[in-house]
């Protein structure tokens, strides 16, 4: 075998051995993501030929990229390749588009439309390999999933990093314990999905220094002739939206020395899947998003009510007591019981849509101007402002989770500060 990186290593001996082997990757699906030109390929296709051969014989695999003209170009050469070093005989069958691999055979399709989905229907497969998964379709993604269906299975996707509230992020890495952070780095959240939305899945993240064979100078020429989101994503390997947020400029920082002068807290509750609450503190005329309580109820299971806003009102008051609750005027249950909890003062949160465009401004005022800065602890809310674009608030997009609750929040506690509802802080 050629010479490989530590990162590609680890891919190929965690996936490609026998199941029994120590060290064997037990999930189910395996993303590598990362940088362009970073290597994942070549050691998925490695690891996934090796993983088929030591696990699998007379078995059925689904091989897929987003244009079938990328199988022929990228995916069906290296994993010949792949075969060639692990000195296993292949042989390409074009009528039926089959890449036979020792008894195995890897059927080959494109992945990259609504109608691919319904091309593998009836395949009963050992496993999946998609080659940049997340520019494919969910559904085309779900459906190799189902099929996937004999013990033992997997799916492995390459991909490159999208927008952090993608469904590859909502769906597959949130719920295999992932978050995306500030930064638009994926980090274990250490929170594990109820058991009915658990999916069993690892991922490895890749960078420009993962592939052995890049040059110094092209790397140094990638990140110098590349900037905004393509950089972003492409070379540094992060997941950031594309352009259109609608609060470009916020500042991550730590909180003001000593304590603040009061506590606020601001929750969005619209829609009842996603309550987040954000616990922000004063100082003389700056706002400090401190921390967060945050509950999807799809992913997690529902929580009634009075459960869930003894929850929060027990984390965010931790650090004192907070003077102020806003809360989203339409969210009459949590309204009633918070009231009812008495934790301070309850103010309706303005939520209505003459207001909506108002408040975006004067958010944007308060974030560039950085008299409201975030903690970098504050997973959501940055993945939330991450996602903030005139895009996904023209229409919410069909791929993606509505991921708008933490900017709602902020932007309606900011407004009940500008409107001066006793909480002002003109002065
Ligand atoms: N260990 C290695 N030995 C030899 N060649 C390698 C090695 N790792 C990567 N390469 C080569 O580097 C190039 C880029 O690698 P690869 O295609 O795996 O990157 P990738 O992360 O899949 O990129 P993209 O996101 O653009 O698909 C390919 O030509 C590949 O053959
Ligand atoms: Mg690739």
């Amino acid at each position: 075998m050629a010479a490989v990186s530590q990162k590609q290593y680890d891919v190929i001996m965690g996936l490609g051995n026998h199941h029994r082997t120590p060290g064997y990757w037990l999930e189910r699906w395996l993303f590598l993501a990362g940088s362009i030109r970073s290597g994942k390929t070549y050691s998925s296709a490695t690891g996934y030929v090796a993983w088929a051969n030591n696990n699998f014989g007379g078995a059925q695999f689904i091989v897929a990229a987003r244009l079938f003209r990328l199988i022929k170009a990228n995916v069906r050469p290296q994993l010949e390749r792949a075969a060639t070093e692990l000195r296993i005989p292949h042989r390409w069958r074009t009528a039926d588009s089959v890449l036979e691999i020792g008894s195995n055979e890897h059927w080959c399709f494109d992945g990259g439309n609504e109608a691919s989905a319904d091309k593998i229907q009836g395949i009963t497969a050992s496993g999946g390999y998609l080659d940049e998964a997340a520019l494919m379709p969910k559904r085309f993604v779900e459906a190799v999933g189902e099929r996937c269906s004999e013990p033992g299975a997997k799916v492995i996707a390459t991909l490159n990093p999208r927008e952090p509230n993608h469904w590859i992020v909502t769906d597959y890495l949130e719920p295999a314990g992932y978050t995306v952070d500030g930064a638009g780095r994926i980090v274990v959240s250490g929170r594990e999905a109820d058991a009915s939305r658990r999916v069993s899945g690892r991922h490895v993240g890749f960078s420009l220094a993962d592939n052995p064979t890049l040059t110094a100078p092209y790397i140094q020429d990638l990140a110098a002739t590349h900037s905004g989101t393509w950089l972003q994503r492409n070379v540094l390997g992060l997941w950031v939206a594309g352009e259109g947020l609608i609060w470009p400029r916020f500042t991550v920082c730590q909180a003001p020395e000593g304590p603040p002068d009061r506590w606020l807290v601001s929750i969005d509750a619209a829609d009842r899947t996603v309550t987040h609450a954000l616990l922000a503190g004063q100082w003389g005329p700056r706002i400090h998003i401190v921390d967060e309580w945050h509950h999807d109820a799809h992913r997690y299971g529902e929580i009634p009510v009075d459960e869930k806003v003894d929850a929060y009102i027990e984390h965010l008051t931790q650090r004192g007591h907070v003077a102020y609750w806003i809360c989203d005027r339409f969210a009459y249950a949590e309204l009633g019981v918070l009231r009812a909890r008495n934790p301070g003062h309850i103010v309706d949160g303005p939520n209505t849509p003459g207001t909506k465009d108002v408040s975006i401004d004067q958010a944007y005022l308060w974030l560039q101007s950085g008299t409201c800065t975030i903690d970098e602890s504050c997973h959501h809310l940055l993945a939330s402002i991450n996602g903030y674009t005139h895009e996904s608030q023209r229409r919410r997009q069909q791929n993606s989770r509505k991921t708008d609750h933490g900017a709602d929040a902020l932007r309606n506690l900011l407004y009940d500060l500008n409107r001066n509802q006793g909480v002002n802080l003109a002065a």
